[in-house]
This record gives C-alpha cells, sequence and structure tokens, in this order.
C-alpha cells in the first residue's frame, strides 16, 4: 500500500487537489472553478462557503480517481491566492463580508490615506511591499470600515482575518470547534502587516490601519504540522504540515530554492520570483522583498518578486467580454494566422500596472490600430503583451540583483502555448525552459508537507525530481526585438497617461 501527498491548491479561478507520489508525480487531480463576483468596475469577489466547498469537493474527487484512502495520505499541504482577505466570525464560521481578491481596487482611497505626505513606500523597509490596493491588509481595513457592526465584532474578538490558505485550514482542522488559525510567513509577507526582520506582526503598522492584532493568525513556518484534519473530514486525522502562497509554492516545486535561482508562473497574472537567500534585498527598481519560504526552525529564505497583475486573464477578457475566441487555447490558433502584430500593441493595465510600475491609475490601452489590424493582430498582440510585461520584470530583476539571468524556468497554464514561449525567450533573449511537472504549485506545497513528515529527507532529494521537458531558444533578430521592445514602451507610457 503505498503512501502520497495530498496537495489543495486553492487558486483565483479555481480549487484543486492533487496527489503526488514519491517522483513528483501526479497520480490523480479533481478541480472545481469558482464563481467570479464582479459587482462594480475594479470589484472582484469569492463567495468563502463555495470555496469551502468546492475544496471539500475536490479533495474527494482525487482521492475517488486514485482510489486512495485517508490512510494512504500521509500529509496534506495547502497553497493559496495569496492577497484575498476573508473576514470570517469564529463563533458561527460565517464570513462577514466576500472574500476581497487581490486584483479587487476599491481600497484606492485607504491607500491613499495611509500614504499621506510620506508615500506609498512609507513601511517599504519594513514589510517589503508598496502601500497598494494589491495587498491583503487593505482590504481587512475596507471590511471593518464598510460593513456594519464589523468594527464592533472584531474589537469584541469575534472576527479573524484569514487569507485562503488560512480559510481552509480553520475550517479543515474543526472550524468553530477548535479550527487552529495559522498562516504561514509567505502569506503574512503578503499582508502589509508582517516584519520582515522579526516575522511578527507590527502594531504600530496595524493602528495606522485600525486593525485589531487579535483578528490575525499565528505566523508559522511553510513546513511543519499545524493540525490535523477533523473527525468529519475524508481526511480525518491527517496532518496538513505546509502551507506556502502559490508563487512561492510554485517556485519550491520547481526546486528553485537557493539564492540566485527563480522561476516565473504564467497564470490569471504573472509572477517572477527570485530567490535572494537569507539576505533580505529591498529593491529600488519596482519588485517587492517578500518570504520565499522557512521550514520549520531554519533560517527564512527572502525573495525578489516582481508581480504583473493581468497575463491569463486577458485572454479570458478575449474570451468572455470581447468574445473573439470561444476556448483560451484558440487564441493561439489565431496568433499564428498572422505573420506579426500588425503594429498592434494591448497593454492590459485592468488592475493599473503593477511591476515595476506600480501605477494604480494607468488604464488599459489598444495602440497601434490601422484598418488592416485583424483578430489575429489582437491575438497576437496579446500574447505579446504577456512576454512584453515579463521581459519588464526581469530586467527590474537583473537591477536589482546585479547579476543577469541565464534562463528562466517557467510552468503555469500559459507555458502549453509554444507561440507564447517561442516570443518570450525571443524578447528576453535568454532560454525558456519548462520541467516535466508544470503543476509545480501544488508540487510546491506538497514538498512543504512531505519534508515536515519525513515523506522526502531533504532539499537534495526533492531536487532530483526535477527534470527538463522543453526548451526555447532566442532566435529573433536584435535589431527586431529592440523596435519591438521600444513601441512595447511607448504603449506603456500611453496607458500611464491616461487619466480621468
Ligand atoms: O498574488 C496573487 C497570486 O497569488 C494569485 O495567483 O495563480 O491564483 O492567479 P493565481
Amino acid at each position: 500500500m503505498g503512501e502520497y501527498i495530498l496537495a489543495i491548491d486553492q487558486g483565483t479561478t479555481s480549487s484543486r487537489a492533487i496527489i503526488f507520489d514519491k517522483t513528483g508525480t501526479i497520480v490523480s487531480v479533481g478541480q472545481k472553478e469558482h464563481e467570479q463576483i464582479l459587482p462594480r468596475a475594479g470589484w472582484v469577489e469569492h463567495d468563502p462557503a463555495e470555496i469551502w466547498h468546492n475544496v471539500q469537493e475536490v479533495i474527494g474527487l482525487a482521492l475517488s480517481r486514485a482510489d486512495l484512502t485517508r490512510h494512504q495520505i500521509k500529509a496534506i499541504g495547502i497553497t493559496n491566492q495569496r492577497e484575498t482577505a476573508v473576514v470570517w466570525d469564529k463563533t458561527t464560521g460565517k464570513a462577514v463580508y466576500n472574500a476581497i481578491v487581490w486584483q479587487d481596487t476599491r481600497t484606492q482611497d485607504i491607500v491613499n490615506r495611509i500614504a499621506g505626505d510620506e508615500g506609498v513606500d512609507r513601511y517599504k523597509e519594513i514589510v517589503g511591499l508598496p502601500l497598494a490596493t494589491y495587498f491583503s491588509g487593505t482590504k481587512i481595513a475596507w471590511i471593518l470600515e464598510n460593513v456594519d457592526g464589523a468594527r464592533e465584532r472584531a474589537e469584541a474578538g469575534d472576527l479573524i482575518f484569514g487569507t485562503t490558505d488560512t480559510w481552509v485550514l480553520w475550517n479543515l482542522t474543526g472550524g468553530v470547534d477548535g479550527g487552529v488559525h495559522v498562516t504561514d510567513v509567505t502569506n503574512a509577507s503578503r499582508t502589509l502587516f508582517m516584519d520582515l526582520e522579526t516575522l511578527e506582526w507590527r502594531e504600530d503598522i496595524l493602528a495606522e490601519f485600525g486593525v485589531p492584532l487579535s483578528m490575525l493568525p499565528e505566523i508559522r513556518s511553510s513546513s511543519e504540522v499545524y493540525g490535523y484534519a477533523e473527525d468529519s473530514s475524508l481526511l480525518r486525522e491527517t496532518p496538513i504540515a505546509g502551507i506556502l502562497g502559490d508563487q512561492q509554492a510554485a517556485t519550491f516545486g520547481q526546486a528553485a530554492f537557493y539564492a540566485g535561482e527563480s522561476k516565473n508562473t504564467y497564470g490569471t497574472g504573472n509572477f517572477l520570483i527570485f530567490q535572494t537567500g537569507e539576505e533580505k534585498v529591498v529593491s529600488k527598481n519596482g519588485l517587492l522583498t517578500t518570504v520565499g519560504y522557512k521550514l520549520g526552525d531554519a533560517p527564512v529564505q527572502y525573495a525578489l518578486e516582481g508581480s504583473i497583475a493581468v497575463t491569463g486573464s486577458l485572454i479570458q477578457w478575449l474570451r468572455d467580454q470581447l468574445g473573439l475566441i470561444n476556448e483560451a487555447p484558440e487564441v493561439e490558433v489565431l496568433a499564428k494566422g498572422v505573420d506579426d502584430n500588425g503594429g498592434v500593441y494591448i497593454v492590459p493595465a485592468f488592475s493599473g500596472l503593477y511591476a515595476p510600475y506600480w501605477r494604480p491609475d494607468a488604464r488599459g490601452a489598444i495602440v497601434g490600430l490601422t484598418r488592416y489590424a485583424n483578430k489575429g493582430h489582437i491575438a497576437r498582440a496579446a500574447l505579446e503583451a504577456v512576454a512584453f510585461q515579463t521581459r519588464d520584470v526581469l530586467d527590474a530583476v537583473n537591477a536589482d540583483a546585479g547579476v543577469t539571468l541565464t534562463e528562466l524556468r517557467v510552468d503555469g497554464g500559459m507555458v502549453a502555448n509554444d507561440t507564447l514561449m517561442q516570443f518570450q525567450a525571443d524578447i528576453l533573449g535568454v532560454p525558456v525552459v519548462r520541467p516535466v511537472v508544470a503543476e509545480t504549485t501544488a508540487l510546491g506545497a506538497a514538498y512543504a508537507a512531505g519534508l515536515a513528515t519525513g515523506y522526502w529527507a531533504d532539499l537534495d532529494e526533492v531536487s532530483e525530481n526535477w527534470q527538463e521537458d522543453s526548451r526555447w531558444e532566442p532566435s529573433m533578430p536584435a535589431e527586431e526585438s529592440e523596435r519591438t521592445l521600444r513601441l512595447w514602451r511607448k504603449a506603456i507610457e500611453k496607458s500611464m497617461d491616461w487619466v480621468d
């Protein structure tokens, strides 16, 4: 009877449970999408009850598809969309408001108020982040300021906060009957409230945001036993032993553990993480300083991150809002039908621009249109926008780190798109490399849980599982890549000029 690790990946568009064996190979998958609630321009919400329901369902699906019982699951790892905030009543288990998703920009006024005269970098040295709507702390403040009675209930100690790792863990370990209220250092590093040196909540920053300390989960490492699945769960008595925010998990799943190693994930957005080891590098070029991971009592490992809000969700926009395609993969078919972008550039600044610009006021732009432009050019420009944004982030990483990356490890849904990957290599001027197991996010959470419970002995054993699948070499003449990059930068300027 074999033993396995089950990873729960609570993502932006769906929740998944994936079972892995010792070689890091996928044994089975359960997946369910949840509703994207879009009440107003710039607002994005999820229903926390739906998410928890789906998580239970996908665990059942993964177990039954592999024909496994809970006794064969050695440990559970959790990974999650990171800055999405849930506030719930610990006496009823009910959320007081929908989860406010990381892409949501409603907290801009709170950001402006707290930035005041000191500006958005007010706490950057301490927390590694600029003040921005992206981070979960601004969303907790919004709920306390806007939901009737929330502040009083929070001050009375009834309301607690969590990102979706914490929400899933609390429910999985018993909810109102003793649920464990814990998060890991990587998720905590995305709130705006954690001191990157002490790994503790900063009471002065919390006071500035008007958030009571009693609402916050305990901060723990990314790899240790936090608790056990409760009695009525399909996985009862199984230890939950790993938590990593999804981008850090993907880095871990790529076996990029050490300073100088990195990965780029192509999901709803794109996230490039570059490990800096025990050294905390504060970016001068628009990157975030974040926690890479922390294994039990071992020293914390830091990272630099380039976050891009809109990449895969641009393709969803072409499908859902414009009706240009019926299924996401059709974008590649359309793009292949034309020789080039026909002079068209798309800047998908739907949530403003994140790294390296951090311009909340930027708005999406399609520029360079002529009567000649057709669907194929739009599709191609959308794919190219993904690659151009990654180039901007990579330039910032190279400048901050003082080294030049020699190749880029990639993962996520869009890495199946050959046209995009080739253009990415062309526009970066370095090879792009995809591993055999491209589900690196769930794999990273599985590794964290398996390392805490002795399923894998150490990082070396885990590294042996990494295998190259495909490699794209740059082939575009320099003159051409320089010209197209120059035009991209002009398009970016246009999107930043667009002020209401
Ligand atoms: O920071 C946001 C990120 O964690 C969301 O990732 O993969 O759910 O789009 P994803």
